[in-house]
């Protein structure tokens, strides 16, 4: 078995995602709307996968508690935040065309001209909000004006004191969130990648000023450490320092994780010391003290405030990107050569853990098959499929990632045994139905990323 290629082309991913169920265009039914996208059946229960390990390896730690946040916020909230005034894309629109795109364009940076019609009659650039506005109540009024979050961050800098009051915390702890943000993007595009619409996972690390480098460095390990332990290869994976000229308007100091993309090494996750600019600002605007009382010292501070900010969307891409795998093999059945798409997920992240499939249609089979399907149903996603030959069954399984399958044959009938075929190694073991359970528990426990399952 020859390992051919990983994905080198988006495009692949993009029609697997369609046809298999994890990923369509959103209202395609009226010709879509741009840079918006519905997740399906399988995308849905690996969003979920995503969000859940996040969540875990957040919440799960003495010194962290989560919350839910409203989107919809006081305005003031992005007026203090720095949002209104600093969160912008200067934009060039052409009088010609009627095109409008962004001054780092490749065209219009270099040559002064309209990269759509290449006139030269050329506004001069304007500073565009990226956040999406809407209103409040019946008036559509500059007084009922509202913002959906274009950050779930400061849902948590306006609870800190909630939080830290009703869970007793004393400094560090952190608050993590996972939500929908909402930025007008110019220039949305590489399928999921970057959307108008996305979810995020975010935490903030509440710490005494003067240990936030410590913390900084501290955070920044165990992230990159994450999506190691979730399977992603650590060859497409690497930190990028945040230059002078790259600092968001609230940061000291900011990594990137990033991953290498089939379009290139691009931004996964942001770590970012904040300091005390988000508290002080709300504090100032608030008029209400947002210090801390420490009570060993007796001092008085307004924390800092180290930030791991992930899309929740760009992980699900990137980790569909790691995943793919195209091999020239021989079908298990025909034994004719082919190409086999497999995605190889941690079995942690994988949308269904096992397919039933029974060897033929007769009830003989299907019926036990069924009955064996409905011992696990409540312990992991499970699917039963009995359409097409066996062959295309696991092909069609391989595709999903599905990382066991369970065959019943007529032997079954007779030795109470069933054939376990593994994603990775297409290696196949007869196991006792009666230790079945704790079988296919333990493989998925004990999943190396090197030898797959
Ligand atoms: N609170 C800090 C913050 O929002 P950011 O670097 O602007 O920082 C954090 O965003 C993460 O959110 C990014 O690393 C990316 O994963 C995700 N993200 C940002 N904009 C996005 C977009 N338009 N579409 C999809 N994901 C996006």
């Amino acid at each position: 078995m020859t390992e051919k290629t990983s994905l080198n082309d988006m495009q692949k991913l993009v029609s697997l995602s369609k046809r298999r169920g994890f990923v369509f265009q959103s209202s395609e039914i009226y010709g879509g709307i741009n840079a918006c996208w519905d997740y399906g059946p399988l995308g849905v229960e690996l969003k979920h996968n995503i969000k859940s390990a996040w969540w875990n390896a957040m919440t799960r730690r003495p010194d962290i508690d989560g919350i839910d946040a409203a989107i919809l916020m006081h305005p003031q909230v992005w007026k203090s935040s720095g949002h209104v005034d600093g969160f912008t894309d200067p934009l060039v629109d052409c009088k010609k065309c009627k095109a409008r795109f962004r001054t780092d364009n490749e065209i219009y940076s270099k040559e002064k001209k309209c990269p759509s019609c290449g006139s030269t009659d050329l506004s001069e650039p304007r500073n565009f909000n990226l956040m999406f506005k809407t209103f409040m109540g019946p008036l559509e009024d500059a007084a009922s004006v509202v913002y959906l979050r274009p950050e779930t961050a400061q849902g948590i800098y306006v609870n800190y004191q909630n939080v830290q009051v009703t869970a007793r915390r004393k400094i560090p702890f952190g608050i993590a969130q996972i939500g929908k943000a909402f930025r007008n993007e110019i220039t949305p595009g590489n399928f999921i990648f970057r959307t108008r619409e996305f979810e995020q996972m975010e935490m903030q690390y509440f710490v005494k000023p003067g240990t936030d480098e410590k913390w900084m460095s501290d955070w920044k390990e165990r992230r990159m450490q994450w999506y190691l332990d979730h399977g992603f290869k650590k060859q497409n994976l690497q930190y990028h320092q945040h230059g002078e000229g790259e600092l968001a308007h609230y940061a000291k100091a900011a990594f990137d994780i990033q991953y290498k993309f089939p379009f290139g090494w691009q931004e996964l996750e942001g770590i970012h010391n904040r300091t005390d600019f988000d508290l002080g600002r709300h504090q100032q605007a608030s008029k209400k003290n947002l210090e801390y009382f420490e009570e060993a010292t007796k001092e008085k501070f307004i924390p800092y405030i180290i930030e791991t900010s992930a899309g929740c969307d760009r992980s699900l891409l990137a980790c569909m990107c790691d995943a793919y795998a195209e091999e020239v093999t021989q079908d298990e059945e025909t034994k004719k050569e082919e190409v086999r798409v497999i995605m190889r997920f941690h079995p942690k992240l994988a949308p269904v853990k096992v397919a039933f499939l029974p060897l033929s249609k007769k009830e003989e089979l299907s019926k036990p098959t069924q009955k064996l399907q409905e011992e696990f149903v409540e312990d992991m996603v499970t699917q039963y499929d009995e359409s097409s030959s066996i062959g295309k069954r696991y092909r069609r399984q391989d595709e999903i990632g599905t990382p066991l399958c369970v065959t019943m044959d007529f032997e079954s009938l007779n030795d109470k045994k069933v054939t376990v075929r593994h994603r990775d190694s297409m290696k196949q073991d007869r196991v006792d139905m009666s230790q079945l359970k704790e079988y296919i528990q333990k493989k998925l426990k004990n999943f190396n990323s090197e030898a797959g399952v």
